[in-house]
């Protein structure tokens, strides 16, 4: 796909972010198989110009290019910090430095992080309340809080007279390519991925936000990340779906094996889930991305985690995997846990522990000793049929 320099999404707005290709991990957890974009947008209005969010530290150059090619970056009025975390909010100091006359816009618990983390002066800030607004002539900014997405300290701003929402984190995809989300022939894959990794945690925060903007006529939603849409339907379908807790009939099965014992069952345990019906994902943590297993998360019913005991407890990658879970809250309701051990156990309790902090129902458990006998499988299968049965049970 051909880049564009700069991307004029309506009369006085324009993309001005960067891409980021070569990114491959973000917050050194989760691969970014394609990348990721730094999307900042500059409005310019009759009486003012705003520039919203910035770039990742290291591409603060390719930001003032953009922008002196649309406008003297000099006359900038208002820089909008719609979240501080450094990939949007990483070029202010530069920014700032350069459009010496403008001030900094952002929550009040926004100011005080980019005091901290941006050395941004008091005086420079302007701190806007929830639903206050900001004219730049024939253009009106206005604010909306929408806190913990993804920080405590995020805001959406919506430009009225356009119709545009640019929300930052949220609705976002990372993804290098593409201007607008019909352009990407997956998008809802990569979305859904994103999602998982950086909103899931926060569901109820994302619902109240939801209805927050549920008012607003929205025509385009132009995040902080990935392509913008101008069709906002289906995204707003997606995450109204994916923030309820929407689930499907689906078992993601992640496991950890050292000598084939625990894979031979959570194998079985796939064909068995298969069988009654129930779609199955699973996922090696040995070689699975972390990015497709989350993804996988978001609307799996059920969770089953296969894990050998090693030196007397789980595999440190099933703990890890646990602890991801938990704290990545996914809407899952169901888990069982399957494990074989060379010469002593423990691996399920532990486990099982873990699972507590989920809030999800057990339904079994199975702890071998060495490979599994014909009998062993035989009750892997009815543990699989007791979970197949509470998974189309419980429904969505
Ligand atoms: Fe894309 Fe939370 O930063």
């Amino acid at each position: 796909m051909k880049e564009r320099n700069v991307v004029k999404i309506a009369e006085g707005v324009y993309w001005v972010g960067v891409r980021d290709w070569n990114r491959k991990i973000f917050d050194a957890l989760i691969p970014l198989p394609k990348g990721t974009s730094y999307n900042a947008y500059l409005v310019i209005g009759k009486s003012g110009k705003a520039l919203i969010d910035t770039v990742n530290p290291g591409f603060e150059k390719d930001l003032e290019d953009k922008i002196r090619a649309l406008a003297n970056i000099e006359d900038i009025d208002y820089v909008v910090m719609n979240h501080a975390e450094p990939d949007h909010a990483g070029a202010i100091p530069y920014i700032m430095k350069v459009a010496s006359r403008a001030k900094l816009v952002a929550t009040a618990r926004g100011a005080k992080m980019a005091q901290i983390y941006y050395r941004v002066p008091q005086e420079r800030i302007k701190v806007v309340a929830d639903n206050e607004a900001i004219s730049l002539g024939d253009k009106t900014l206005r604010f909306i809080e929408a806190p913990m997405l993804h920080w405590p300290e995020t805001m959406f701003t919506y430009l009225e007279e356009d119709g545009i929402l640019f929300p930052c984190d949220f609705f976002g995809s990372h993804l290098a390519e593409g201007v607008y989300s019909d352009e990407v022939e997956d998008l809802l894959v990569h979305a859904k991925r994103y999602w998982g990794e950086i909103m899931m945690p926060f569901r109820t925060m994302a619902q109240k936000a939801l209805e927050k903007i549920a008012k607003l006529n929205i025509k385009v939603i132009a995040p902080s990340h990935g392509p913008i849409h101008r069709r906002p339907e289906l995204i707003l379908d997606a995450y109204k779906r994916w923030a309820a807790g929407e689930t499907k009939p689906k078992a993601a099965i992640v496991y950890v094996s050292m000598w084939s014992s625990t894979e031979a069952m959570v194998k079985q345990m796939a064909e068995a889930l298969a069988s009654e019906g129930v779609e199955v994902a699973l996922h090696n943590l040995i070689v699975t991305d972390v990015g497709d297993l989350v993804e996988d998360l978001v609307d799996s019913r059920a969770i089953v985690l296969g894990a050998p005991t090693v030196l007397g407890g789980a595999h440190p990658l099933a703990i890890y995997a646990a602890y991801l879970f938990k704290a990545l809250r996914p809407p899952t309701k169901f888990a069982a846990v399957l494990s074989s051990y060379g010469w002593g156990g423990g691996a399920v309790r532990q486990i099982q522990d873990m699972l507590k902090d989920l809030k999800v129902e057990v339904v079994d458990a199975l702890e071998i000793n060495g490979p599994p006998t014909d009998e062993d499988m035989k009750r892997v299968v009815d543990i699989g049929k007791a979970l197949a049965k509470r998974i189309f049970e419980a429904g969505g």
